[in-house]
């Protein structure tokens, strides 16, 4: 499948139509952005590792019943997926208290929740992605009440699945944000990325962060922590053996 007219340019991808009008190519490029693409930077070898991250991890989802875009992988930063029409919402999943939550509620980074949290954000940049409820999701015409029943078990599945693997890699998966689409069928898929961009993973033993945080708070070793989460998840992941 050849990548055709450019569609959409992200701050982190790209999107190319294919000759299947239901397939697009995403490409991941090494831009960083954070605080609403105030901060801009490279990530030097990032699109590489955040292709194949979710690619890994996105397949071992879907082994495990949670529906997902992925196609096939073609290149070191390509990938094809079903073309679906992105709902604008960040789900965020937090089991341990970070980022905008701690700074949010006055709560120290580190502590453990009981429970996972869910939190839903309104994407779009200019707003700068605005805490929503169901309510004010569905008022907006953004996901119908079922379907946002729908997203919230998967966002927890994928949570409980994704805090597994990274347990056995000896990370703390520590919130993760999440983005779903339908399908021309209606069928909601998760989409979008699953990567030390939109993760947060802590080395289980030292604490040591090893995703976006590092170029978020200038911590220095930014590529290095991206290659260090890549490998872990390597050693304790087997490829699956079909459709890469
Ligand atoms: P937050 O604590 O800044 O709200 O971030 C929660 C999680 O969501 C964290 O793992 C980083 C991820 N995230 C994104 O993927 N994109 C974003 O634009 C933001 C703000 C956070």
């Amino acid at each position: 499948m050849e990548k055709q007219e450019l569609l959409y340019e992200g701050k982190a991808k790209k999107v190319y139509a294919t000759q299947d009008p239901k397939l697009l190519i995403v490409a991941y490029k090494d831009d960083a952005t954070a605080f609403n693409g105030q901060k801009k930077g490279n990530i030097q070898g990032k699109g590489a590792i955040n292709n194949r991250m979710t690619n890994l991890l996105m397949a071992r989802l879907e082994q495990e019943g949670i529906p997902t875009h992925l196609v096939k992988e073609v290149s070191g930063r390509e990938t094809l997926v079903k073309k679906a029409a992105i709902i604008p919402l960040e789900v965020i999943v937090r089991n341990i208290a970070a980022g905008s939550f701690s700074k949010r509620y006055g709560v120290e980074e580190g502590l453990v929740f009981d429970a996972p949290t869910l939190e839903f954000s309104y994407k779009n940049d200019s707003l700068r992605d605005p805490l929503l409820n169901d309510d004010h999701a569905i008022a907006l015409g953004l996901a119908s009440r079922e379907e946002l029943a729908l997203i919230r078990k998967y966002a927890l599945a994928v949570n409980r699945l994704l805090g597994k693997i990274w347990r056995a890699c000896g990370v703390t998966l520590v919130d993760f944000k999440v983005e779903f689409g339908r399908l021309e069928d209606g069928t909601i898929v998760l989409a979008d990325e699953i990567s030390p961009d939109t993760c947060r993973l802590w080395d289980a033993r030292t604490g040591e962060k090893l995703d976006k945080d590092r170029f978020r708070q200038d911590l220095g070793g930014v590529e290095a922590a991206y290659v260090q989460a890549m490998e872990r998840l390597t050693k304790g992941i087997q490829p699956p053996e079909q459709g890469m």
